[in-house]
């Protein structure tokens, strides 16, 4: 098996290719990423020298590029993380979202259309059905609410990815995850954000309230969901991934603070997110009944592994929170305290 993988020097990219290499589900992975800010090399440090590992510095938006390595990789499958994917930067600066999100998927699909790739996955996000009133959870055939430039881009690259079933028969599935957490997490992000502030014992910023429920996913169980699909998942079908585990952000912030030994007192409440969804909640029941895929961590020990691994990766953290990672900051926090 021969895997092209797009987005894996991302957070959740580069553990499928980790996984994929170490637990032996492909022979062979080649690595597409554009490197953007997202994109590191380091956390592909543990399978850098294996010998069916090849990473390819690419933009899935450059068509001839595209065109060009799948016609000499002739990969068995696609696995399509590749994204802009936080939703605070699609609402400062919505326009590189669209263009990836949207043309690089489009160019995916055309390069897998033409040269007959035998089966896509086209790794998607909940966000996509807004936000859910309690008591319901969101099945696969909820509909399309999306709230942020983010979340649109990826509902309209999902209904994209579908028409290439309908149309031309691509074998393709959609997955639909929640938030997911774990090590190796750009610290922009809720979990690993609050870690790192945490660990230095600076302010932890919480938007409006903080009783915005998420679901939260550890990212092996994620990646282990989707080689289920791969495996097991119809083409034309769309598979939600969750991690049976909701809890309000300000819940999780607490948790957080408790097993990292550092006061509540660090807790800032700033203004709140423009159009911020109250409540993801989604259910797994088709993916369970289909592949016998259940999520396996549970969120306290899911929690300690992260807050474990940020500890003993200080030098990780220092990096990427280096440069451009203070400009976003800035644009992001300076003058929202309330
Ligand atoms: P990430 O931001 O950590 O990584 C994205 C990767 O894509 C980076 O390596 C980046 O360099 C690469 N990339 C971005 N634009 C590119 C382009 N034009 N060409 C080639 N490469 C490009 O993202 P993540 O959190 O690992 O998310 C991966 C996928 O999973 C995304 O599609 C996202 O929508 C989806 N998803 C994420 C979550 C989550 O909680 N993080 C939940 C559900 C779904
Ligand atoms: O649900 C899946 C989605 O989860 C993915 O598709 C996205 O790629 C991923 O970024 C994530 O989106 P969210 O917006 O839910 O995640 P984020 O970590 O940005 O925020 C989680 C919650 O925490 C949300 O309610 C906003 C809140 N938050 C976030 C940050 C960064 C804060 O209160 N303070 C913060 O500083």
């Amino acid at each position: 098996m021969k895997l092209l993988v797009t987005g894996g020097a991302g957070f959740i990219g580069s553990c499928f290719v980790r996984m994929a290499l170490q637990k032996r589900w492909a022979e062979q992975v080649v690595n597409l990423d554009k490197l953007t800010y997202a994109g590191n090399l380091e956390n592909l440090q543990p399978i850098a020298g294996h010998s069916g590992y090849r990473f390819v510095e690419l933009d899935i938006c450059d068509s001839s590029g595209v065109e060009n390595l799948f016609r000499c990789e002739m990969p068995d499958a696609v696995i399509h993380f590749a994204a802009e994917s936080h939703v605070d930067r699609s609402i400062h600066s919505p326009a590189p979202v669209i263009t990836t999100n949207l043309n690089g998927t489009f160019t995916l699909l055309e390069a897998a259309r033409r040269n007959q790739i035998s089966r896509f996955i086209h790794v998607s996000t909940d966000e996509v059905y807004g936000s859910i009133e309690p008591p319901q959870e969101a099945n696969e055939k909820f509909p399309l609410r999306a709230s942020s430039p983010y979340s649109a881009s990826k509902a309209g690259s999902d209904l994209l990815a579908l028409s290439y079933y309908t149309t031309y028969k691509l074998n393709i599935s959609v997955t639909r995850a929640s938030n997911n957490y774990g090590p190796y997490q750009f610290p922009e992000k809720l979990i690993p954000l609050m870690i790192s502030n945490a660990l230095e014992e600076k302010p932890l910023p919480v938007y409006g309230d903080g009783q915005q429920v998420r679901d939260w996913l550890y990212v092996e169980d994620h990646c282990n969901a989707i080689r289920a699909v791969l495996e097991k998942g119809r083409a034309g079908q769309i598979y939600n991934i969750g991690g049976n585990c909701s809890l309000p952000n300000l819940e999780v912030i607490r948790r957080i603070l408790k097993a990292t030994g550092k006061p509540e007192s660090l807790i800032t409440r700033v203004t709140d997110r423009p159009g911020h969804d109250r409540r993801y909640a989604l259910t797994n029941e088709k993916l369970t009944r289909e592949t016998g895929w259940q999520p396996q961590m549970r969120f306290d020990d899911g929690l300690a592994s992260t807050i474990d691994w940020y500890e003993r990766n200080r030098d990780w953290v220092q990096r990427v929170k280096s440069g451009e990672y203070r400009h976003f900051y800035e644009l992001n926090y300076a003058n929202r305290a309330e």
